[in-house]
């Protein structure tokens, strides 16, 4: 997938996401914001309480949405035939969308009231989506190719040293401008740290980096390069460099809080699950067809 139709295929889950929860709120704002006596009284409660027409579709649509989104990813991720089958970071995307989606549906399913043993695979399911955040955010501290895969040392090592020849070689940067630059570029002084530490490292690295742009861009005027689309393109390796030598610094730690991750966001995914079948076994029992 190259860059613009990967910038279409997010952009779509954007638009799907935001309509679908604008459309949402527009015609039920009134419903929900009634005080629960009274939504029996009010002419969409047969389409919007959680058995409706359109509470009921809802709960189906935005559960079936998180069964595909959560079986696809795993499918492709596992099957060695799929391996050339879209690239996995492309599917973790589509992951993401439909177990983000589905959730809000689900919400507005359930009339934002949550009881009975239901209620438990309710908020694992709000415990999922917070830990996917999470796992999101861990999950890009990690070096991988384009396809998604994470790199071995030895593809890391490549990358860093690709992002160096261009600098020097396709931008002609002299050494001793690269090397005012050196501090940036230490591992080392990731080695070690704790876990709260390699947070707060990584929180002051963001703010050093949005004053490095400047000084950089007076260095490189300096210097003699004033092409706007050069300096540019300059910053976004430096920025690429200075990112990777934190991941590949943080690296062991990040890989270890991955796999730890993995251990919280799955059990929930499947308390989730589990509840979630008794709960649509009941309601098939008590005659809730929906439109069947
Ligand atoms: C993770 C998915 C789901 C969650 C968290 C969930 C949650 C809930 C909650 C909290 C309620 C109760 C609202 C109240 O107190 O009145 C409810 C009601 C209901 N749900 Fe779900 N639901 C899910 C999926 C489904 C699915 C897939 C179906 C249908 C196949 C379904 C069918 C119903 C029906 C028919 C009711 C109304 C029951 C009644 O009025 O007695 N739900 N759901
Ligand atoms: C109800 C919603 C969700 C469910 C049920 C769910 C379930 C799962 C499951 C079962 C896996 C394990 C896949 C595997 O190891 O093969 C997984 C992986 C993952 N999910 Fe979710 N997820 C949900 C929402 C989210 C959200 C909202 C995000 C991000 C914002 C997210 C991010 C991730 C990430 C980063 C992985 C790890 C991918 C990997 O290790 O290759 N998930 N999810």
């Amino acid at each position: 997938m190259n860059k613009t139709l990967h910038k279409l295929y997010i952009g779509l889950f954007f638009f799907v996401g935001i309509a679908s929860v604008v459309i949402l709120v527009v015609n039920s704002y009134s419903y929900y914001t009634l005080p629960l006596t009274e939504r029996v009284f009010s002419s969409s409660h047969s389409f919007f309480k959680p058995s409706g027409s359109v509470g009921h579709g809802l709960g189906i649509i935005g559960t079936l949405m998180m069964i595909f989104g959560v079986a696809l990813y795993m499918i492709r991720k596992r099957t060695r035939k799929l391996f050339n089958f879209g690239y996995l970071k492309n599917w973790l995307e589509f992951h993401i969308f439909l177990c983000t989606l589905g959730p809000i549906f689900v919400l507005f399913h359930t009339a934002f009231k949550f009881g009975g043993l239901v209620a438990v695979s309710f908020w694992s399911m709000v415990a999922v989506v917070a830990s996917g955040v999470v796992g999101r955010f861990i999950y890009i501290q990690i070096p991988r190719s384009i396809q998604g895969q994470e790199l071995d040392f030895i593809g890391i090592q490549k990358m860093d040293e690709e992002l160096s020849v261009r600098l020097s070689s396709e931008f002609k940067l002299s050494a001793s401008l690269i090397d005012s630059f050196e501090h940036h570029f230490m591992i080392q002084k990731y080695a070690g740290l704790s876990l709260t530490k390699s947070f707060s490292i990584m929180l002051t690295d963001y703010f050093a980096l949005r004053k490095l742009i400047p000084q950089l861009k007076k260095s490189l005027r300096e210097s003699g390069i004033t092409n706007t689309h050069s300096i540019k393109e300059i910053i976004k390796l430096f920025k690429a460099k200075i990112t990777l030598t934190r991941k590949i610094g943080l690296l062991r730690t990040m890989q270890r809080l991955f796999n730890y991750w993995h251990i919280v966001h799955l059990p929930f995914a499947i308390a989730m699950f589990v509840i979630m079948v008794i709960h649509v076994a009941v309601t098939i029992v008590f005659g809730y067809k929906w439109i069947f």
